[in-house]
């Protein structure tokens, strides 16, 4: 019985834990289609004009014109790699989770910045735009990795 009511919060917490990932709103099953590309991604990039506020650091993509700047930049070393679902939801819905920079410079009125382009992207575009966002980042290595070499 001891023993039970030393294991009965982690059991607790366990339940609590998988049923924040159940329900409607769990990434789990969420695929774009096979076949996004890389070329067409940068096209609709460009054509959508996401550039105006975005660096696309080391690239020959224009850069950002927007006043006051964006301080988003979309590509370069990341902790760790980006998911399909966050970078979807950040083009059609940016509001739902805003990127971590001080409120003040990617917010107005409580909204991000960024426009919603749930109704200007077909499937296929978003799919290609997603894997042209994941081009431009590189996956940081663990420490761990260098001590290695
Ligand atoms: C008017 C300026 C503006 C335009 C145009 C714009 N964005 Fe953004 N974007 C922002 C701001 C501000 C944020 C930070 C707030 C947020 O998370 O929505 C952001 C965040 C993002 C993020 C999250 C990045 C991160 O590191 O968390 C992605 C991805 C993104 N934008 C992609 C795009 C793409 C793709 C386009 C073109 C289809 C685009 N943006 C057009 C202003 C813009």
């Amino acid at each position: 019985m001891q023993r039970m009511s030393k294991l009965l919060p982690a059991v607790l917490l366990l339940g609590i834990a998988t049923a924040c990932n159940q329900g409607r709103h769990s990434p789990s099953g969420f695929r774009l289609p096979a076949g996004g590309n890389v070329e067409r991604g940068k096209a609709v990039f460009l054509e959508l004009q996401c550039h105006s506020c975005h660096e696309v650091p080391g690239t020959d993509v224009p850069r950002p014109t927007v006043q006051p700047p964006v301080p988003v930049r979309l590509g370069g070393e990341v902790a760790k790699e980006l998911t399909d679902g966050y970078l979807v939801t950040s083009i059609i819905n940016p509001s739902h989770k805003l990127a971590r920079f001080a409120k003040a410079s990617i917010t107005v009125g409580g909204k991000s910045r960024m426009p919603d382009y749930a109704d200007r992207v077909t499937a296929r575009q978003l799919t290609d735009l997603v894997s042209y966002l994941h081009s431009n980042y590189t996956v940081r290595r663990p420490m761990g990795d260098y001590l290695r070499y």
